[in-house]
């Protein structure tokens, strides 16, 4: 079999990122052994707006299209026993070589890897372009570490695979793009782990009464200077209930 091609590109958008700015858009590769499982990700809501608007370019990598047998074998047991089978190194240096340019970051998700959280997230939406690389199985023969420049986990728990991981990123990493949110950037700005780094204030729509439930007078008032005070004085008070860590990190909360 002739490697070096990519043959699974599911979803593919390359347009011209818009007036917002007129950098190349980010370019994002996942490598996997289930490429089919971001379809319907990859395929709805703001991801797939950011690629139609030429933000963003994902494609999908599949691992078996740089195997060496006709049974695109990628796995093999364990050295020295051990349940279940283990990726193996030569479709990863091939698949990661032929998708890894220069200024590349190479991504290993994994359990052992530094947490992914809303810094990472902006560190990566400033990339040029990211390469994922999606586990299975028991995991990856230790060698395919070294094609990687970070690892990173989604958390202190097992998942089956890759995937889940490589989407959740890219979805946090493509909604910090300039223009990915209908809102602009003021949208990121309020968001939770924004601008501040602290939690978004509660908000509400129509209806202004439900069940007894009344939305706060600050925010039907009309007056946009005192709802921006509002939001701000009940983002710094949930902060503090739910997650004083993140005020403790850092930055002035003047209520
Ligand atoms: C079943 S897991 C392998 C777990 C591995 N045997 C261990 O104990 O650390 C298969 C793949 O899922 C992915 N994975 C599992 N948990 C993850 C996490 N918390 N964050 C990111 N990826 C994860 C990794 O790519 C991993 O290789």
């Amino acid at each position: 079999m002739r490697h070096g091609k990519i043959r699974s590109v599911r979803c593919g958008f390359f347009l011209r990122r818009g007036p917002v700015d007129m950098a190349e858009p980010l370019h994002i590769d996942i490598i996997s052994v289930f490429p089919e499982a971001f379809k319907g990700f990859l395929s709805e809501s703001i991801p797939a707006r950011a690629a139609r608007a030429g933000l963003v370019r994902v494609r999908t990598v599949d691992l078996r299209d740089f195997s060496d047998d006709r049974r695109r074998t990628v796995d093999d047991r364990p050295y020295g026993g051990g349940p279940g089978m283990l990726l193996k190194p030569e479709p990863w240096f091939r698949a990661v070589e032929t998708v890894r340019r220069p200024h590349s970051r190479v991504i290993l998700l994994g359990p052992a890897g530094r947490t992914f959280a809303q810094p990472v997230a902006q560190e990566l939406a400033a990339e040029r372009h990211i390469v994922l690389m999606c586990g299975h199985y028991e995991g990856f023969d230790e060698r395919v570490r070294r094609l990687a420049d970070e690892e990173i986990s989604l958390g202190d728990f097992v998942l089956s695979g890759g995937e889940i991981a490589a989407a959740a990123i890219a979805d946090a990493v493509i909604r910090l793009l300039p223009g990915a949110l209908g809102g602009g950037a003021e949208a990121s700005r309020l968001e939770s782990f924004g601008e501040d780094g602290i939690l978004e204030a509660p908000q509400y729509t129509r209806p202004p009464e439900y069940r007894g439930m009344r939305v706060p007078e600050a925010l039907v008032s009309g007056d946009h200077a005192r709802a921006a005070d509002w939001r701000r004085r009940q983002a710094i008070d949930l902060t503090a209930r739910r997650r004083p860590d993140l005020l403790e990190r850092g930055g002035t909360y003047e209520a």
